[in-house]
């Protein structure tokens, strides 16, 4: 099965690096984007974000689990944020389980801007409204990852995928991956 693992390095576009696209306000998704030949513009359709740090792994994540995509898969996403990558699951393997463990409090990056505060209050709102129809699917975890994955492993929880984007501290990517 695969396992996506973000290593450190190929992140290039780090979110404290990357310009957020407004904060403050509620994006709305263009309606255009293609991914992989996949039209992924409904999925985003009238949602509210604030940043993108993902679309552009669609492509690669399409390849990587077509041939998985009819199966019931056990999805674990660590780092969820307004729920991106989280829609990215729920749609395009359509009878998958997504269980997504985040503190919805922003990581160390998030949280050294001034205006850091008002925007995280937002983030798991619009996580928990971008995800709502897909609720009977959706397993949210509201904890830091180190012991939400214990947690699991001792409820002998496995899964098939694993998402990788909760903090980006080396040793916490280290850590999130060893406990996956
Ligand atoms: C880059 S964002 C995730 C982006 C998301 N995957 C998307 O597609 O938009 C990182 C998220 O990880 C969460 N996070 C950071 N460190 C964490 C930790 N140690 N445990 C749990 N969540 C963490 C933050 O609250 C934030 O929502």
């Amino acid at each position: 099965m695969p396992r996506s693992r973000p290593a450190p390095k190929s992140r290039p576009r780090s979110a404290a690096k990357r310009k957020p696209a407004r904060r403050g306000k509620a994006l709305r998704t263009s309606a255009s984007k293609r991914a992989g030949g996949v039209d992924t513009s409904a999925w985003f359709a009238g949602k509210s974000f604030s940043f993108d740090w993902t679309s552009w792994h669609f492509p690669n994540w399409i390849k990587l689990l077509e041939p998985y995509r009819g199966r019931s898969l056990r999805v674990l996403e660590i780092g969820s944020w307004e729920g991106r990558s989280a829609l990215f699951f729920l749609n395009h393997l359509p009878r998958a389980r997504l269980t997504c463990i985040d503190s919805f409090e922003g990581g160390k990056e998030h949280r050294a801007t001034p205006d850091s505060q008002a925007f995280l209050k937002r983030v798991e709102k619009w996580f928990d409204a971008n995800t709502a129809p897909f609720k009977k699917r959706v397993e949210k975890i509201k904890a830091h990852s180190a012991p939400a994955l214990a947690e699991l492993g001792i409820r002998r929880r496995q899964f098939d995928v694993a998402y990788i984007d909760g903090s980006h501290v080396a040793a916490d990517v280290y850590s999130d991956a060893v406990l996956t």
